[in-house]
């Protein structure tokens, strides 16, 4: 069977969901702004580099940001190095790849913004598609449209139609989407849960504190947690996916439209879940890194749990690791948490033909066919090479088809970036100092400042 992708009618409801959660002001109305150029209207705006450069005249440069530098995310990022440096052998590839720092690509981030601010922009950016790309970088009028490369590569045909809408910004699509990942997932080490006769994971939060108890008295930290350096973003990991377990998805997007309010009793209970987990957390989590733990997850006394995005899936791979499972976050199934890694053009990027060049693969069948299998995501493509794809993430493609989708906090699909910074600090908060009233009071906070639901 080909892939199951969403068909059309739930597309329109991730569709819904998405302008509902004002992932994309372009994206809410439906008149022109979603609608895809006719190709004989999208005639590309500017006449240089649109076109591949001749594989002769390439040459040069190409500098790219990401904050890929874990197992799995490397081995994927180089694969689609590969692919552009036989095409443009002359090109030499500066992999300015950078982790750290707070949340997701803290550290790139920040010298990505000098940079950009510097008018010293790299050639491309990883960033996550949503309203991390539109707040932090399409308003501040610092990227070039794509909509003119969308329709040469005859990428509205094969993007799903609202992947496309949270690209865009008042219709043109500013990004190309190399991945979609999934949020939700709980990986489990069956050994572990064997150890406290526990067969199958625990499918909601409830089952979870009777096997977490079980795991506690074994000795055994019944779930894995990395929250070093106060704000690294892994309990606001968690905490999205407990989110829209309680609260359910209609009233997790009312989060970002202002429709459910911060101070609400569903996020307090939420919260409260949040910090009851850190009981049965590894006891070192306030000094384990986001990196350190997948070290600690395979080690043999490691934790029986983790609640991590699908990168997971990649890092473990690289690894060699293979006694882990997985199922969707306690109360989560039927829901697809989502977020997308993408690659946009800067404004005065120094090497254009290079970064054209470059999106060109990034969004090609043979580029994510390349990177995705080994990164643990899907294509954002819906004519990917099933067959190169494993268990999970043919697994992963079905109920992408099939569930309902939810966008993430976490990884810059929900939110713009400010706010992120502050929930972040938030659970911080909440995990050195157990206070939930108070972590739930920065949030009301954050929101406030953010203008969330303006
Ligand atoms: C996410 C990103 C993934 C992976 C992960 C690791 O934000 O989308 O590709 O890099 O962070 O922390």
């Amino acid at each position: 069977m080909s892939h199951r992708y969403l068909n059309r009618r739930e597309f329109l409801k991730v569709a819904a969901l998405l302008g509902g959660t004002a992932i994309l002001a372009a994206c809410a109305p439906k008149a022109a702004p979603t609608t895809p150029p006719k190709k004989e209207e999208a005639a590309p705006p500017v006449a240089k580099a649109t076109a591949p450069p001749k594989v002769e005249e390439a040459a040069g440069e190409l500098e790219i940001f990401s904050w890929w530098t874990s197992g799995g995310e490397v081995e994927a990022l180089n694969a689609v190095y590969e692919i552009f440096s036989a095409a443009y052998p002359k090109v030499t590839i500066e992999n300015a790849a950078l982790a750290g720092g707070q949340g997701q690509g803290g550290n790139m981030k920040a010298l990505l913004e000098t940079r950009m601010m510097g008018g010293e922009p790299p050639d491309s950016f990883q960033v996550h598609l949503g309203r991390e790309l539109i707040d932090s970088h399409v308003i501040a009028d610092r990227m070039e449209p794509l909509d003119w490369l969308y329709a040469e590569e005859g990428w509205y045909d094969v993007f799903p139609e609202d992947v496309v809408d949270i690209a865009s910004y008042e219709g043109k699509p500013y990004s190309v989407p190399v991945n979609i990942h999934r949020s939700n997932v709980m990986w489990y080490r069956p050994s572990r849960l064997a150890e406290v006769g526990v067969t199958e994971p625990p499918a909601t939060w409830d089952d979870f504190f009777v096997v977490a108890a079980d795991l506690k008295v074994a000795g055994i930290p019944a779930m894995a947690i990395a929250e070093q350096g106060g704000g690294g973003g892994f309990c606001g990991h968690v905490l999205e996916n407990i989110l829209v377990s309680v609260m359910g998805p209609a009233k997790y997007r009312g989060l970002f439209d202002g429709s459910t309010a911060w101070d609400d009793e569903v996020v307090t209970k939420s919260l409260e879940i949040m910090d009851r987990i850190l009981d049965y957390a590894n006891r070192d989590y306030l000094s384990t890194s986001w990196g350190d733990i997948n070290d600690r997850f395979v080690s043999d006394d490691g934790p029986a749990m983790m609640v991590m995005g699908d990168w997971t899936h990649g890092v473990l791979m690289s690894k060699g690791f293979k006694d882990y499972h997985w199922t969707t976050a306690p109360g989560t199934a039927g829901l697809f948490m989502v977020l997308s890694d993408s690659f946009g053009l800067p404004k005065n990027a120094p090497h254009r033909n290079n970064a054209v060049a470059f999106l060109r693969i990034i969004g090609s069948k043979d580029g994510q066919d390349a990177f995705n299998p080994i990164k643990g995501s899907i294509p954002a493509r819906t004519d990917g090479d099933r067959s190169k794809y494993d268990e999970y993430l043919n697994e992963a493609m079905d109920d992408f088809g099939t569930d309902e989708g939810v966008p993430s906090i976490q990884h810059g699909a929900a939110v713009k970036q400010s706010f992120l910074v502050d929930y972040d600090i938030g659970l911080a908060d909440l995990a050195a100092n157990h206070d939930v009233a108070k972590a739930q009071r920065m949030l009301v906070e954050a929101a406030k400042v953010a203008d969330l639901g303006e």
